[in-house]
């Protein structure tokens, strides 16, 4: 059987018949009003595609407005649902997402073996249950009864057992009728929950809302732009003049060219006054917090590095080895005040944390201090769909970038790292890790003597 999505429009204007999803658009000429008339019935509905035909003649169509018809029927393939029925109930309802799906229902042998994708999930979406996967342009909507097929899957079923629901699978993209997953090393290299992040965060594979959508206004308030201040002891942190640091600062081009990760220390640590100055040419807030408008109906900021949306969800936190004029410890940064809190972190997690930054540069770095970023993500996820953890990541590389230049320029050893533990973060700074939680490393010490 097939159909259009419930979500679908048709429209018949000037021999055009346009067929509009929240995924594309597809156009067909050359039709007939009784052809386009057919095709309007379809959102939402599911029809065997010889009945289509028979009702067409019924309406008073010709046997060339019927050739017409299988032949639009061939052409728009692409945007049907397709369903394999079980026991008179759709058991698969294959959705297209994608406005270049394809679906070519393979002719298998009834004992060649299929097994479902690796890159297959099944989860539950708007109380359906629903297979999807990073590879496919559809997605299916299972019956419970189809889920001891889906189980037995993963192991792998002959063809003979299921052929139509198999053959449809396969065509849909999650069941894998050849071993190209674990041959082809463009697919053997993914990891399931790296693909399946690159195909929802970026537009193209599926059909969910992508972009500034304002997701919440009108349900959720939206964050501020700066985190209310936890409680805990005050440092105000140093702050150069800036026309006396750009004086004094190597030329831009040097500064690029001499930038590098240096993962050894001075012996002589850090200066409570050198972190006054990195922080302040690299992270503060710029000037006042500027209040929503209609355009952008959020508070923001404006600080020295780059941000997606100037919503600034990246917050700093500093965990302290080795800083002359700051005590060993864990820190917020206050971006607006330009000064640390003091947070009552247990010296334990302190200590982990500065051996797991360790751990990341091979062992090679003891660190003195490690700066993290976390992410306050709802200041993302209330404006955006979609793409919002790919956004922090992307200025989480932002302001890596501002710190190395800014700390090479001082005559530092900036260091970015790839990884850190985010659970142990948010127990060190006291977050709700599904609020605010840890999404980037920097290491910054004292640059040891060249030579
Ligand atoms: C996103 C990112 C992650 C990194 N992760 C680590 C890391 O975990 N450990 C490490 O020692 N260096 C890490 N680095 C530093 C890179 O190894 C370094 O930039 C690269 O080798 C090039 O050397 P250079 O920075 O000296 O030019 C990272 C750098 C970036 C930008």
């Amino acid at each position: 059987m097939i159909g259009l999505r419930a979500d679908a429009v048709v429209t018949w204007e000037d021999g055009a018949l346009t067929i509009v999803q929240n995924f594309g658009v597809h156009t067909a000429r050359g039709l007939t009003p009784r052809i386009a008339a057919l095709f309007g019935e379809l959102p939402g509905a599911l029809a065997d595609e010889d009945e289509l035909a028979e009702r067409l003649l019924l309406a008073g169509g010709t046997d060339q407005e019927v050739a017409l018809l299988y032949l639009a029927l061939g052409r728009l393939r692409p945007t049907f649902v397709h369903t394999v029925e079980y026991t008179g109930e759709p058991l698969l309802r294959i959705v297209p997402v994608a406005r270049d799906a394809v679906f070519e229902v393979p002719e298998l042998p009834a004992d060649h073996v299929v097994r479902l994708s690796r890159f297959a999930l099944v989860r539950q979406d708007a109380g359906e249950l629903v297979l999807e996967s990073p590879l496919a342009r559809h997605k299916v909507v299972l019956s419970e009864k189809a889920m001891p097929l889906i189980a037995a899957l993963s192991r792998g079923v002959r063809v003979g057992e299921a052929p139509e629901a198999l053959c449809h699978l396969v065509a849909a993209g999650m069941a894998r009728a050849d071993d190209a997953e674990d041959t082809d090393p463009a697919l053997r290299t993914w990891e399931f929950h790296n693909l399946y992040f690159h195909s929802r965060s970026r537009m193209g594979r599926h059909d969910g809302p992508i972009g500034g959508t304002y997701r919440f206004r009108g349900e959720l308030p939206p964050e501020p732009a700066l985190k209310p201040l936890p409680e805990g002891p005050i440092t105000e942190l140093y702050r150069p003049s800036l026309t006396e640091a750009a004086a004094a600062d190597p030329a831009f081009t040097t500064v690029l060219e001499s930038r590098r990760s240096v993962r050894q220390y001075a012996d002589a640590p850090v200066t409570a006054r050198q972190l006054g100055e990195l922080l302040y040419r690299a992270a503060r807030v710029r000037g006042e917090i500027r209040p929503p408008t209609d355009g952008a109906p959020y508070e923001s900021s404006n600080r020295p590095y780059p941000g997606g949306g100037a919503c600034y969800e990246l917050e700093l936190y500093l965990t302290v080895d080795r800083c002359e004029g700051l005590d060993q410890g864990v820190y917020y940064y206050d971006p607006y005040g330009h000064r640390l809190v003091t947070l009552p972190a247990r010296a334990e997690d302190a200590r982990a944390m500065l051996t797991l930054a360790g751990m990341s540069t091979g062992g090679t770095a003891k660190p003195d201090v490690l700066i993290t970023m976390t992410s306050r993500f709802s200041r993302m996820s209330w404006k955006y769909a979609g793409l919002p953890y790919a956004a922090t990541l992307k200025n989480v590389g932002a302001l890596y970038q501002t710190f190395y230049l800014v700390a090479t320029a001082m005559g530092m050893a900036p260091c970015g790292l790839g990884n850190g533990d985010s659970d142990l973060a948010a127990r060190a700074f006291g977050l709700d890790w599904a609020a605010e939680s840890s999404v980037g490393e920097f290491l910054i010490g004292g640059a040891p003597a060249q030579g």
